[in-house]
């Protein structure tokens, strides 16, 4: 996403300064480039030779140098920036800018740009809850500024409590979303993730390898395209993406339950769950003892088909399925297409290594009831996200197109 944009990494005087130079490395790392600004006090924290070695480009502090000013001038800065991320920012910095006061290279910079501005705020608890403060953030709120929240935790100054800068990575992530086409905005998706965990008693379950790392990438890459997403997620190890709404689940039943609830907002459903097709007919109330004889009879019976359920009453919604199969891929996926009344299946093929279960990658095949099949090679599974929402996005389009 961020890869040859034009940053300009904004870096206020405060403690936090130093994990802007990890910030400064991701945005590197993710094939960005980076200008930065420094303001006096910065400088006291980290040198600009820090910045300047790392991104490969002069490090700008001086409004009124006049080197500077002929290499690359404050408003050449504010217009060749794709974004802007203050970060730290200090309350001067915020109060100076809901003030409109321009006095240095930094909110100099800031007021000249067109390109959406990430504020992150770090500081002492009681200056953010300082009610002046408030009023500040709100200011630049309203004129479209992007401000993080602080994170909670032990601060430099020995408070405890909001004002923390977030982790680099959550500002990384948060710069990525900014720069998204909000392209499904106005979409509500639904989508469904993990395996489900069938109990035999109350200490063994029945279940399957899905990660979650397919549905996750899903719900944040709709999320950062503007879309309101539901994210319903059998037990898995991962954090669930910002701004999205999580429901976690455990059995089958309760995921049909969970989904049926929120079926009525719900515009575009993805089911990249792995679902149990069967559980236990009787869930053992205490542990199951191990017997004399050689083996164990279980008897299990049929979980509820959600996708097929939800296929029967899916109105105008888009629904999207996903068919892990080891053999006669695309048969299958198709009789899963139309058995399930699916408007697009992800047939990924998981006995090739690299796609399907507990990977990063997959290898997937794109099916539509029109007979299309777009094969697409091993990809990283947030890339998969991608161009199975570009799709989605089209497909909406499309039907709206032909509505109107
Ligand atoms: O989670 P990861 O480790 O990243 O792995 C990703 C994945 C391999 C789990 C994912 O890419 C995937 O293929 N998910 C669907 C797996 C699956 O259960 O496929 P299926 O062919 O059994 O089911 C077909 C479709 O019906 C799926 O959309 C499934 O969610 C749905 N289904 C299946 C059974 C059932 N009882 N209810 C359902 O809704």
């Amino acid at each position: 996403m961020l890869k040859g944009k034009k940053i300009v990494l904004g870096v206020c005087g405060g403690i936090a300064a130093y994990k802007a130079v990890e910030l400064l490395r991701l945005y590197i790392k993710a094939g960005a480039e980076v200008f930065v600004v420094m303001t006096r006090h910065a400088q006291e924290f980290v040198t600009p030779l820090t910045f300047q070695t790392l991104s490969g480009n002069p490090v700008h502090t001086d409004l009124f140098n006049l080197y500077q000013e002929k290499e690359i001038g404050h408003i050449s800065l504010a217009d060749r920036a794709d974004l802007f991320v203050l970060a730290p920012a200090t309350a001067n910095v915020i109060g100076k800018l809901a003030c409109g006061i321009a006095d240095d290279l930094l909110t100099t910079t800031v007021m000249a740009t067109k390109a959406p501005v990430l504020v992150v705020p770090a500081m002492n608890v009681n200056m953010w809850e300082n009610s002046i403060y408030r009023e500040n953030e709100e200011r630049l709120r309203r004129h479209g500024y992007q401000i993080m929240e602080p994170a909670t935790g032990y601060l430099a100054c020995g408070w405890e409590g909001k004002g923390k800068l977030p982790d680099p990575s959550a500002i990384f992530a948060a710069s990525e979303a900014l720069l998204v086409p909000k392209d499904l905005a106005g979409e509500v998706i639904l989508v469904t993730a993990g395996p489900t965990c069938e109990p035999l008693d109350p200490v063994r379950y029945m279940s399957n390898n899905s990660s979650g790392k397919m549905g996750y990438a899903i719900a944040k890459a709709a999320q950062q395209r503007g879309a309101r997403v539901f994210l319903v997620s059998g037990p898995v190890a991962l954090e669930p993406p910002s701004g999205v709404e999580y429901y976690p689940v455990k059995r089958a039943q309760e995921m049909l339950a969970t989904v049926e609830r929120l079926w009525e907002p719900t515009t575009v459903l993805i089911k990249a769950a792995a679902v149990a097709d069967y559980r236990p007919r009787e869930v053992a109330e205490g542990k199951i003892k191990k017997g004399e004889g050689e083996s164990l009879m279980l008897e299990l019976v049929k979980n509820p088909d959600i996708l097929a359920q939800l296929g029967a009453k899916k109105g105008n919604r888009l629904l999207v399925g996903f068919a892990a199969e080891t053999d006669d891929l695309l048969a299958n996926a198709r009789k899963k297409l139309t058995a399930k009344n699916l408007d697009l299946i992800v047939a990924n093929d998981i006995a090739q290594p690299g796609a399907g279960f507990d990977v990063d990658t997959n290898i997937v095949r794109l099916l539509t009831p029109d007979g299309d099949v777009e094969a697409l090679p091993l990809l990283a599974k947030s890339e998969v996200a991608t161009i199975l929402l570009d799709r989605i996005a089209s497909l909406l389009c499309t039907r709206r197109g032909s509505v109107e």
